[in-house]
C-alpha cells in the first residue's frame, strides 16, 4: 500500500512539475515574448512530436511559421535541457550566427553525444575545437587534398565500372547508394589507408553502407529524446534493443557502424608502419603523429575512435547526398546535360583523363556544383548558445542563453537573396553573378550565400575534399553514360537508365 501511495506521490509530483513549467515557459519565460506557435514555447514535444511521430521536418514548417510570425520564431521553450531555440528566417541573420569573430559553444541539445569524448563535430567549446583542427586541418588543405588526386580518380573509375556492369544486366541503378559507396570508399581510404571496397557490393549495397543509412534514421528519435540517446551509448546493445522502441530494425546497425570503425582503426593500431606502404597521406599518417598535438601527446584509443567515426559519417553522406541532388536535377534538364558534356569534352575528349584542376577551370561544371549545394536539403539548424552579454541577431537584441539556430536552407531558399526563381535549379544563376562581378572588378555576390559548408570558426573542413570529389564524379558521370531517370522509389532514390 506504501509502494502504491509513493508511486502515486511521485506520479503527481511529476505532473505538477511539467504543468509548473509549461506556465512558466508560457507566462514568465525571458523568451516568451518571441513568436512563434504556443505549443512549441509552451514544451519541446511539440517539435519532438512532429520529428519522431509524424515524422515532418520542422524546418520545412519553419517557412510558413516565419510567414506567420516574423524573422524570428519560437521553436522550443529554451528549457534547462537546451532542447529548443530561436529559428531565424532572414538570410543576413546567418551571417550574425556563424561570423569567424562568433566563437560560440555549440549547444548540447543537438551536440552532445554521451560517451563520445572527442570529435570534432560534437566539441562544445570553441577551444576544444580549435585544438583539434590544429591537428586534422593541414591534411585537409587544398595541397593535401590535391595530393589525393589519384585516389578519388581511382574511385571515381571503379563507380563507372560498377554502374556499367549493372546496366550491362539491364538493372536501373540506385544513385544514392552509388555515390555513398564512392564517398565511402574514398574516406575510408583516406582516413585508414584501407578501403571497404563498398564500390564492389552488389547493388551497392554494402553492410555499412546499409548501417549508416538505417543510423541516419535514428537521428530525429536520438536528438529529440536525450534519454534514449543516453541509453544508446551507455547500456549494452542486448538491453538497448530490449528497451527501445524500433530498435530490432535499427540499432543493431548502429552498432555495426561502430564495431567496423573500430576494426579498421585496430588493424591501423596494430601496425602503423602499415600505413607507410599507402600512396598518399591518410587521416591517421597525421593523427599518430605526436608532433602534431601541442601536448606532443597522441590522442587515446577511444579518442582516435570517435574523431575517425565522425570523419567518417561527415565526409560520406554529404558528398553522396550533394551529389545526387545535383544528378537528380541535371538529369531533368537536357538541354543543360548537353552544355555540361560539351564543356566536359573540351578537357576530356580522349581517353586520357584530364586533371582536377583541369576540371575547376570549368565554368557550367563549377556552377552546377555550387546549384547542387545550394539544393542540399541542410534541414538541422545548427544550434549556437549566445553567450553573456547577449547579442544582436537579424536586428534584434537576444538575450545571454540562449539557443539560437538557423537551417542553411532558409539561407538557400530565400528569394531575398536568389530571386523569384530561387526554388529553380538554375546553375546558369552562377554564371551571370560571375559575369557581374568581373564587370566591377569584385567577388560573385552569390558566393557570400552559399553556405553548405557553414561559416565561422566550426566550418566545415572537409570542403576542399568535398569540392574534389563532386568535380570529379560530375564530370566522370555525364563523361561516360547518357543519364536518364528510371523512376522514383518510395525513399526518393533516383534510378538511371544508362546507354552509351
Ligand atoms: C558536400 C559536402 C559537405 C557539406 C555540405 C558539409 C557541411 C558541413 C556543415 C554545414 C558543417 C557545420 C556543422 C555545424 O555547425 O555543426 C560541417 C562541419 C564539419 N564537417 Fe562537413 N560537409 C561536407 C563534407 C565534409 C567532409 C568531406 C568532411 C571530412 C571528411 C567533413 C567534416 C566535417 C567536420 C569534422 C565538421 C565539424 C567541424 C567543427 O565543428 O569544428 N565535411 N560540415
Amino acid at each position: 500500500m506504501a509502494a502504491i501511495l509513493l508511486c502515486l506521490f511521485l506520479l503527481a509530483t511529476a505532473c505538477l512539475y511539467g504543468l509548473g513549467r509549461v506556465v512558466y515557459n508560457i507566462f514568465f519565460h525571458p523568451l516568451r515574448n518571441f513568436p512563434g506557435p504556443w505549443m512549441a514555447g509552451a514544451t519541446s514535444s511539440w517539435k519532438a512530436y512532429k520529428e519522431v511521430i509524424k515524422e515532418e521536418s520542422v524546418v520545412h514548417e519553419l517557412f510558413h511559421l516565419h510567414k506567420k510570425y516574423g524573422d524570428i520564431v519560437r521553436v522550443a521553450p529554451n528549457e534547462v535541457t537546451h532542447l529548443s531555440q530561436l529559428h531565424f528566417g532572414s538570410p543576413g541573420a546567418f551571417h550574425d550566427i556563424y561570423h569567424s569573430s562568433k566563437r560560440w559553444d555549440k549547444d548540447t541539445g543537438l551536440y552532445r553525444t554521451p560517451g563520445v569524448s572527442s570529435r570534432s563535430f560534437t566539441f562544445l567549446k570553441y577551444a576544444q575545437a580549435k585544438e583539434r583542427r590544429e591537428v586534422i586541418l593541414p591534411i585537409f588543405s587544398k595541397k593535401a587534398i590535391n595530393s589525393l588526386e589519384n585516389l578519388v580518380w581511382r574511385n571515381a573509375n571503379r563507380l563507372v565500372s560498377s554502374i556499367a556492369k549493372t546496366n550491362a544486366s539491364k538493372k536501373s541503378v540506385d544513385l544514392l547508394y552509388a555515390f555513398r559507396s564512392y564517398t565511402l570508399d574514398t574516406i575510408m581510404c583516406f582516413t585508414f589507408g584501407n578501403c571497404v571496397n563498398a564500390l564492389d557490393a552488389p547493388a551497392f549495397s554494402d553492410p555499412l553502407i546499409l548501417a549508416m543509412d538505417a543510423s541516419l534514421r535514428m537521428l530525429p528519435l536520438m536528438k529529440n529524446f536525450p534519454i534514449i540517446r543516453d541509453l544508446i551509448f551507455a547500456i549494452p546493445p542486448s538491453l538497448v534493443m530490449r528497451l527501445v522502441p524500433n530498435s530490432q530494425k535499427l540499432a543493431p546497425r548502429l552498432y555495426q557502424v561502430r564495431d567496423l570503425v573500430q576494426q579498421q582503426l585496430q588493424v591501423v593500431l596494430n601496425c602503423p608502419s602499415k600505413l607507410d606502404t599507402v600512396p598518399h597521406q591518410t587521416l591517421f599518417h597525421r593523427m599518430l603523429d605526436p608532433e602534431s598535438y601541442r601536448s606532443k601527446q597522441v590522442l587515446n584509443m577511444t579518442e582516435l575512435h570517435d574523431e575517425g567515426f565522425t570523419l567518417i559519417f561527415a565526409g560520406a553522406n554529404t558528398v553522396a547526398d550533394t551529389l545526387l541532388m545535383g544528378h537528380w536535377h541535371v538529369m531533368q534538364n537536357q538541354t543543360l546535360l548537353t552544355q555540361l558534356r560539351a564543356e566536359i569534352l573540351t578537357v576530356w575528349s580522349d581517353e586520357k583523363q584530364p586533371s582536377l584542376a583541369d576540371l575547376e577551370t570549368l565554368p557550367l561544371l563549377t556552377a552546377t556544383i555550387k546549384e547542387s549545394l545550394r539544393f542540399i536539403p541542410s534541414g538541422v539548424s545548427l544550434t549556437r548558445v549566445v553567450p553573456p552579454g547577449g547579442a544582436v541577431i537579424g536586428g534584434k537584441q537576444i538575450p545571454d542563453g540562449t539557443v539560437v539556430g538557423m537551417a542553411i536552407l532558409h539561407v538557400h531558399q530565400s528569394a531575398e537573396v536568389w530571386g523569384a526563381d530561387a526554388l529553380v535549379f538554375r546553375p546558369e544563376r552562377w554564371l551571370e553573378s560571375a559575369e557581374q562581378a568581373n564587370a566591377r572588378n569584385g567577388k560573385s555576390e552569390l558566393d557570400h550565400w552559399l553556405v553548405a559548408f557553414s561559416r565561422g570558426p566550426r566550418m566545415c573542413f572537409g570542403m576542399n575534399l568535398a569540392w574534389a570529389e563532386m568535380y570529379i564524379a560530375f564530370a566522370t558521370m555525364i563523361r561516360h553514360f547518357d543519364l536518364t531517370i528510371d523512376g522514383i522509389c518510395m525513399r526518393g532514390v533516383v534510378r538511371l537508365g544508362l546507354g552509351r
